[in-house]
C-alpha cells in the first residue's frame, strides 16, 4: 500500500515537527497526545496547520503508517490492539530524565526497539528518527541530492517493512543508512556515538560500520 497518510501518536518535540515535515511533504497527517484532542488542537493548530489533531484511535484507523513518538516509559499505555497489522516507526528512545530508572522501563536483555516490537507483536515496527534531536530534524531536510543532505538510520528484522520506512525516509528530506536487524537499533540509543548525531550518509555509515556493541556496552553498563 502506498502511504498517504502519517499518524503520530505524541504531540510533543518530535512529533510535532514530524508533523511539520510530513505535511511539507505532501502527507495527510493526524496527531494525537495522551489525552483529549482540545487538550492539543490550538497548538496544532498554531504549530503545524493543516495536521489533524485527534485520538489515538481515530489517528491510527486513518493513517497508513504509524509513528510512535511518545516517552518510552509510556509505549505500554496504548493497547497492542490498537496497532495490529499497522506499519509503525520506533522513534523512542530511553531518557532517564523523562523514564525515570532503566530496569523500571526496560528488561536488560533486550534493545528497546525489540521490547517495543515484542509487546506490539501483531505489528511491524521499524526504528528510526530517534538519533537526531528535535530541532536538527526540523533544520535538517534537503531535498535528494543536496550536498547538505543528512541521513538517517533505519533498521527492524521486516525487510519489506524497513525499505518501505526508507522510502517515506526519503521523502522527509534525508538519506538513509538501512540495517535489516531490530537490534541495531542500539547502534543509535542514549549513549552510543550516533545519538544525536546529525551526519550526512557517508559519515553516518562510516560510524555504523564500526560501531563497537562490547565498548558500547560497557558504557552502557558504567552509566547505570
Ligand atoms: N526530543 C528529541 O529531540 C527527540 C529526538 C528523537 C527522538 N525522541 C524520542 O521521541 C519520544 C518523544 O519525545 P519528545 O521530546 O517529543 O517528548 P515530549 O515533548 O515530552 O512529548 C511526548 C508526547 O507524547 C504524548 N503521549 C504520552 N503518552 C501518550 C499516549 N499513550 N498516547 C498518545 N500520546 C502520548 C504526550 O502527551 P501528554 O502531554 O498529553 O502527556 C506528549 O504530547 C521519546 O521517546 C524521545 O526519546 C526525542
Amino acid at each position: 500500500m502506498t502511504i498517504k497518510r502519517v499518524g503520530i501518536l505524541g504531540a510533543g518535540k518530535v512529533g510535532i515537527v514530524l508533523a511539520g515535515l510530513a505535511l511539507n511533504a505532501g502527507y495527510e497527517v493526524r496527531i494525537s497526545g495522551s489525552g483529549s484532542v482540545k487538550k492539543i488542537d490550538l497548538t496544532i493548530k498554531t504549530l503545524v496547520p493543516g495536521a489533524i489533531a485527534a485520538e489515538n484511535n481515530e489517528v491510527v484507523a486513518n493513517s497508513d503508517i504509524v509513528i510512535l513518538a511518545i516517552p518510552l516509559s509510556r509505549y505500554k499505555n496504548i493497547d497492542a490492539a490498537l496497532l495490529k497489522n499497522k506499519l509503525v516507526i520506533d522513534a523512542m528512545n530511553y531518557w532517564w530524565e523523562t523514564d525515570g530508572i532503566r530496569e523500571e522501563v526496560l528488561s536488560p536483555d533486550a534493545t528497546s526497539s525489540e521490547q517495543v516490537q515484542a509487546y506490539f507483536k501483531d505489528s511491524t515496527i521499524v526504528k528510526t528518527f530517534n538519533h537526531m534531536g528535535y530541532h536538527t530534524l526540523q533544520e535538517g531536510t534537503r531535498p535528494q541530492g543536496d550536498a547538505k543532505r543528512k541521513a538517517l538510520f533505519v533498521t527492524g528484522d521486516d525487510h519489506e517493512a524497513v525499505d518501505k520506512v526508507a522510502r517515506f525516509v526519503d521523502t522527509m528530506g534525508f538519506d538513509q543508512v538501512i540495517h535489516y536487524n531490530i537490534k541495531d537499533g542500539i547502534m543509535t540509543e542514549p549513549g552510543s556515538p550516533l545519538f544525536g548525531a546529525s551526519l550526512r550518509y557517508n559519515d553516518l555509515k562510516h560510524v555504523i560500520d564500526h560501531f563497537d556493541e562490547n565498548e558500547f556496552g560497557k558504557r552502557i553498563a558504567a552509566s547505570k
